[in-house]
């Protein structure tokens, strides 16, 4: 796996150093490599990484970048393909071993596509949780916002545990912490092992039992702001029940009530 630095070909992107992995599941891991000094990103936006195949070629995928944008480091959260072309390689990455990371963020999943609001849901599945572990860390998030709901919907019990330490460690911050214990609800589900709260999200938001547990009246296209980051199911659902409550896409060119990004596999 470690790429030998005087085997690199010229004009290829640049390399970055793995600094910790950490394994959640048989389907799920993280892992924090260095960060490039000149790289400024959004939080909520997404990079090219990958590794170099063996014809030296390198096999790049979207992910979002978790960590938020002061972090010295890059965190990715991502899903273990046993035949993906880049996963069932980067699974195996070890503290020092280098990864190719293209320096140029995108994503539309930023405080900027949306127009100024009160509450902001943030919306995910599966790995989809990683651009929002970035949000629920940045300071802009509480500053913006009077209330921030993160829900997380996952197959079993233990593919919540990131997001729950995630959640565990924004409320005991020093910095963010005071903000979040007071502005940051956490709202786990899952659908295939029973648990304190089961079922789909789009389930429980359309048979009112999300607005029931937290105690809230409705969306509001006035008041409600939300971020949506999971399978292209969850994104098409999410947008029709949206519709049904007036709030519309937006995009860095012209914010609105809501936007949605792809949880990316490979
Ligand atoms: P389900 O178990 O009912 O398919 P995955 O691990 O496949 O990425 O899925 C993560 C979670 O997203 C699962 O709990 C899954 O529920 C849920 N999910 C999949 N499709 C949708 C959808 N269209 N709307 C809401 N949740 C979904």
């Amino acid at each position: 796996m470690q790429l030998e630095k005087q085997n690199r070909p010229a004009n290829l992107p640049d390399s970055q150093t793995v600094n910790l992995v950490e394994h959640w599941t048989d389907r799920l891991f993280s892992f924090r490599i260095t960060r490039p000094s000149s790289l400024r990103f959004r939080s909520g936006e997404f990079v090219m990484i990958g590794l170099f195949k063996d014809d030296k070629k390198p096999l790049l995928r979207a992910y979002s970048i978790a960590s938020p944008s002061w972090d010295d480091e890059l965190e990715f959260y991502s899903i273990k393909v046993q035949d993906g072309p880049l996963t069932s390689r980067l699974q195996y990455i070890q503290p020092g071993d280098e990864i190719i990371l293209r320096p140029k963020p995108v994503g539309t999943l930023v405080h900027d596509a949306l127009l100024p609001g009160k509450r902001i849901w943030f919306f995910s599945t599966g790995t989809g949780i990683a651009p929002f572990a970035s949000l629920v860390r940045d300071p802009q998030t509480y500053e913006d916002y009077e209330q921030v709901i993160l829900t997380h919907t996952c197959r079993d019990v233990n593919e919540l545990a990131y997001g729950e330490r995630l959640v565990a460690q924004v409320k005991d911050d020093a910095l963010i912490g005071e903000l979040a214990r007071e502005r940051l609800i956490y709202y786990p589900t899952t659908t295939r092992e029973s648990s304190t709260k089961m079922g789909r999200i789009t389930t429980l938001l359309e048979e009112g039992n999300l607005f029931k547990d937290l105690e809230i009246t409705d969306f509001s296209a006035q008041n409600d702001r939300a971020m949506v980051c999971g399978s292209i199911g969850l994104n098409t659902d999410m947008k029709r029940i949206f519709a049904t409550f007036q709030m519309y896409e937006g995009a860095n060119s012209s914010p609105a009530q809501y936007v949605v990004e792809k949880a990316f596999v490979g």
